[in-house]
């Protein structure tokens, strides 16, 4: 495409940061207008409000100007950048900056511009570069509000991945973006409502200011730079947090006040459904847009591509909001005003303004109806509403095999209280419909797969769901909600607190899973039905070493596994073989990153008579490996059904 560049002063275009508004940015007095310059090595592109500097032809971001702060990105930082983690045959995993060699301006006017920077992948490159064409793209906008003209604050950025037919068999452990912020600016940081503070520095996590602990990404803070962190426990894993909760997340400078903000406004994207779990932002101070990763999900979720397989998809976009706080700097008024950002960006979701083909505008994509209902004659004798039921679709597969799916796209919405579900905006293909919801062990399939094309609606109807069950509920043990979050969690170690967790979110401690063998050092626990309670008696994992009676069929769901064996004995703890063992299941490590969760599973145990006595029954739950300390299950919910 032919493109003219604009040669604009940058001076004229820079008058900004007086402000009119007050709710959030500055803004440009007049209309703005966006530019995009190329100098040499670098392409600069502007909308009055935010500069933003890329290296050409590379098109890592060098620099990003607001309010005043030359550069928000720590200079000399390698860290701005879109990379890919993958490997071939048995060959070790490379990590890989993405490195465009042609830049292109797609798209240029008064309102948009849209680059390009291109990285081609040839035969030559074979072994050293990521078999894979990306198109790496940065959007800049001016939007309308009300009747004015205004520059959105801050620029949008999405990547399409391409292996050709014929090339490489390789897999993709890992995608993302990354910023790496100015480390003596930025110091508080912001996730949730609940899961925000001040942070330590980088520098803290030193071997001088710190010690470290299990693995390398936990330390506690001996010397931090703020005094006021001494003795706390800092892991990035503590900061992750599930899809459907990491919509919007960034960090806070003070003095000037500006909130740097990564806003994921779809996670269609994504791999591994609503629940799965991802780093959001860390010490560095870093912000991470995760595309897809391993965390939390094991080798079963890596993106495997073999015979040569064709494969495109498009990541993103996401966008990079900037804001301020023209009056103060309160941090709760720069978080808010970032989560209205979201609100908007998830409206105005899929968005009309990528220029490529590959992303799909809405009147090019279908929608899903219906209605999910539940039929299980032991708790009533009518249809129980589906009542937020999660219903996704995703790649056809088995039941359960959308938490494992990477290389497509997945749709997920909840159902309202009458359990009638729309999903829209669904990419043309074919898919499976999945649904659960808690307080229902399994999940729902639908029996053939769904063909969605571009403007169509299928209507589903009625679906009924059957939960697993051969009788009534003898007893129960915990919610089928698949986390363990409803379990005993012991208070921390006073050595390894996070300050944060202390009220809520405890499960997500450093060590708790050394406080298994110092509650039970010699046997594992004893819970008895009828007289325990499992939010004081069950410790939420079972990390290296239970009584409970009844008769029949047990159901055991588990909401993570690593590395473990779950054998069931009754009556006879010693018996060999087990009376029911799963094979090695699990490679999901959300004991060791303070997930509540990780992959569920389910198992149908059948008691056969002969095993049982006459009175009292035991059933001991071993899980029976442990080569390391993070091996172990979580348990969601155990019942027992007579038949
Ligand atoms: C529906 O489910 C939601 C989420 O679990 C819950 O908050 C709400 O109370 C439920 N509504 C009804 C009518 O049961
Ligand atoms: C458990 O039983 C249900 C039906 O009773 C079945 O759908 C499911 O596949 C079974 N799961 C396993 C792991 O056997
Ligand atoms: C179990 O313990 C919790 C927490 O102490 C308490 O709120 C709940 O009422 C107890 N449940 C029963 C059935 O005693």
């Amino acid at each position: 495409m032919a493109a003219i560049l604009a040669f604009v002063s940058m001076a004229a275009m820079l008058t900004c940061c007086s402000s009119s508004a007050g709710n959030g940015h500055p803004v440009a007095p007049g209309a703005a207008v966006t530019t995009v310059h190329v100098k040499g090595q670098y392409v600069v592109m502007d909308n009055g409000i935010v500069r933003l500097t890329l290296s050409n032809p590379e098109g890592f971001i060098t620099e990003v100007m607001y309010n005043g702060v030359d550069n928000l990105l720590e200079v000399h930082s390698s860290e701005p950048y879109w990379d890919v983690v993958w490997n071939e045959e048995e060959n070790e995993e490379i990590f890989e900056l993405i490195e465009g060699s042609q830049f292109q301006i797609i798209y240029q006017d008064d309102k948009k511009i849209e680059v390009s920077f291109k990285k081609k992948w040839n035969p030559s490159l074979k072994g050293k570069r990521s078999p894979l064409n990306i198109d790496k793209r940065y959007i800049y906008l001016q939007i309308n509000s009300g009747d004015k003209s205004e520059s959105s604050s801050g620029f949008y950025t999405y990547a399409i991945y391409e292996h050709v037919k014929g090339w490489p068999d390789f897999q993709i452990t890992e995608t993302r973006i990354a910023f790496k912020l100015r480390k003596e600016k930025f110091h508080y940081m912001a996730i949730a409502d609940n899961r925000q503070r001040v942070m330590p520095m980088l520098q803290d996590r030193s071997p001088k200011r710190s010690q470290k602990l299990a693995y390398p990404e936990a330390v506690i803070l001996v010397k931090p730079t703020n005094p006021a962190l001494r003795g706390e426990v800092d892991d990035k894993y503590q900061y992750s947090s599930e899809y459907k909760d990491s919509l919007v997340h960034g960090w806070i400078c003070a003095k000037p006040s500006i909130g740097f903000w990564l806003i994921t406004p779809s996670n269609e994207f994504k791999s591994g459904g609503p629940l799965r779990q991802d780093l959001t932002s860390h010490v560095g101070p870093t912000v991470l847009g995760m595309f897809h990763s391993s965390h939390y999900a094991g080798e079963e979720i890596v993106a495997k591509f073999t015979n040569g397989e064709y494969w495109k998809k498009v990541f993103g976009p996401v966008f990079i909001y900037l804001n301020s706080d023209l009056k103060n700097s309160r941090p709760n008024f720069l978080w808010e005003d970032a989560k209205r950002q979201t609100q908007i960006e998830v409206a105005n979701w899929p968005y009309e303004f990528p220029t490529s083909v590959d992303y799909l505008k809405k009147e090019q994509r279908g929608s899903v109806s219906g209605r999910l209902l539940i039929l299980d004659k032991y708790i009533s004798k009518n249809y129980i509403y589906g009542n937020a039921t999660f219903v996704g679709l995703a790649s056809p597969g088995e039941e359960g095999s959308w938490q494992k799916e990477t290389k497509g796209y997945q749709f997920w919405v909840r159902a309202n209280a009458k359990g009638n579900f729309f999903i829209k905006n669904v990419l043309s293909g074919v898919y499976n419909l999945y649904a659960w919801l808690p307080g229902f062990i399994g999940e729902f399939t639908y029996s053939t797969t769904i063909t969605v094309t571009s403007g169509g609606n299928i209507d589903l109807h009625n679906l009924v769901y059957r939960p697993p069950r051969d009788g009534p509920t003898l007893w129960e043990i915990g919610i089928p909600d698949r986390s363990a979050a409803e379990f005993f969690v012991p208070d921390p170690n006073p050595k390894y607190v996070n300050k944060l967790y202390i009220e809520h979110d405890k499960f997500r401690q450093y060590g708790l899973w050394e406080k298994y063998a110092d509650l039970y050092p010699t046997t594992d626990l004893i819970y008895q039905v009828g007289v325990s309670n499992y939010t004081k008696d069950w410790f939420f994992a079972q990390v290296t070493r239970f009584t409970l009676t009844g008769v029949y069929k047990l159901r055991v769901a588990l909401a993570s596994a690593h590395l473990s064996k779950l054998q069931v004995r009754i009556n006879d703890p010693t018996i060999e073989p087990a009376h029911f063992t799963t094979e090695l299941i699990g490679r999901d490590n959300a004991i060791a990153r303070h997930g509540i969760h990780g992959f569920y599973w389910l198992f149908n145990i059948s008691l056969q008579g002969s095993w049982l006595r006459e009175g009292e029954n035991t059933i001991f739950l071993t899980q029976s490996q442990s080569q390391t300390m993070f091996q172990g299950i979580m348990y969601d919910y155990i019942r027992m059904e007579a038949t």
